[in-house]
């Protein structure tokens, strides 16, 4: 697994000369994040050594490298998800090139739907913690020390100091924000809503098929990590007598990825 992880480090390296700072993956439909980029490098997944393989239609994923906020950074647009069928290793495999080649910072987002009855459609919402609801863990299996310990401690799993500097960002720049618990779950169902409730029950304030993974394998290899949720649809019991069209949908979620693009970059220019 790490001679692969360096391998394809190593390709990476040697094509662009970047040792970026900071990693981006980008949840589904929120790839706008790439237009703020100063492209330099570009690769689809199938051209990258040991890239997990689609095995889906459709799949136009993305690493590209460039300059954010002045920096350089390296951006997933597309990731792997469980439900597609990847173990969680596959799912989480980039994250551990980005480590070697030289990332400190994970920067990850998703669409997720709301769960927190305060919420609205189109909110952006800071993550401050995460529940593990896959059946697995990625680091299950024989531990590769070379990146970090056994049994990583999981308390503070989102860098305080860069939600602190998010919010005073997100003020300054009149940028409505919320803060919650996002939940991860397998997917490709979406909720009952005998589970949102559960999940609500749970503690959580908002619910996706990803990012928990990524950013466990981040804190297993020492990484900072900063998440954003774009609240895409509300689970409320409320909200069946009025439906939201998919255009409204569309629109909140543009605003709010163009928000979310302002704090990626922000807080990049002040790494
Ligand atoms: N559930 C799970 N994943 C999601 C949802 C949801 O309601 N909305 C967007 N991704």
């Amino acid at each position: 697994m790490i001679e692969k992880i360096k391998e394809t480090a190593s390709f990476l390296a040697e094509k662009t000369g970047f040792n970026p700072v900071a990693g981006i993956i980008l949840g589904s439909g929120l790839g706008g994040l790439v237009n703020a980029i100063d492209i330099k490098h570009k690769f689809e997944y199938s051209e990258i050594p040991n890239f997990p393989v689609s095995t889906v239609e459709g799949h136009d994923g993305r690493l590209i490298f460039g300059f954010l906020g002045g920096k350089q950074v390296v951006a997933m647009q597309g990731r792997f998800h469980y439900y597609e069928g990847y173990p969680l290793q596959q799912v989480t495999f980039p994250v551990r090139v980005m480590k070697l080649l030289g990332v400190q910072t994970l920067f990850v987002s998703n669409a997720a739907g709301g769960l927190n009855l305060a919420f609205e459609v189109g909110d952006l919402m800071i993550i401050r913690d995460h529940i593990n609801f896959f059946p697995d863990n990625p680091l299950r299996g024989k531990n590769i020390d070379e990146l970090g310990t056994r049994f990583p401690e999981m308390s503070q799993v989102y860098s305080p100091r860069l939600m602190q500097k998010a919010k005073q960002i997100s003020i300054q720049n009149k940028i409505r924000f919320q803060t919650g618990v996002y939940i991860g779950s397998p997917g490709p169902t979406l909720e009952t809503p005998a589970e949102y409730n559960m999940f609500r029950l749970l503690g959580a304030d908002a619910t996706g098929m990803s990012t928990v993974p990524e950013v466990i394998v981040a804190r297993h290899a020492g990484m900072e990590c900063f998440g954003i949720s774009i609240i895409t649809n509300l689970a409320k019991p409320a909200d069946a007598d009025k439906p939201t069209t998919h255009e409204e949908v569309q629109n909140v979620a543009q605003v709010a990825e163009r928000n979310m693009t302002l704090i990626f970059t922000e807080l990049i220019r002040g790494l």
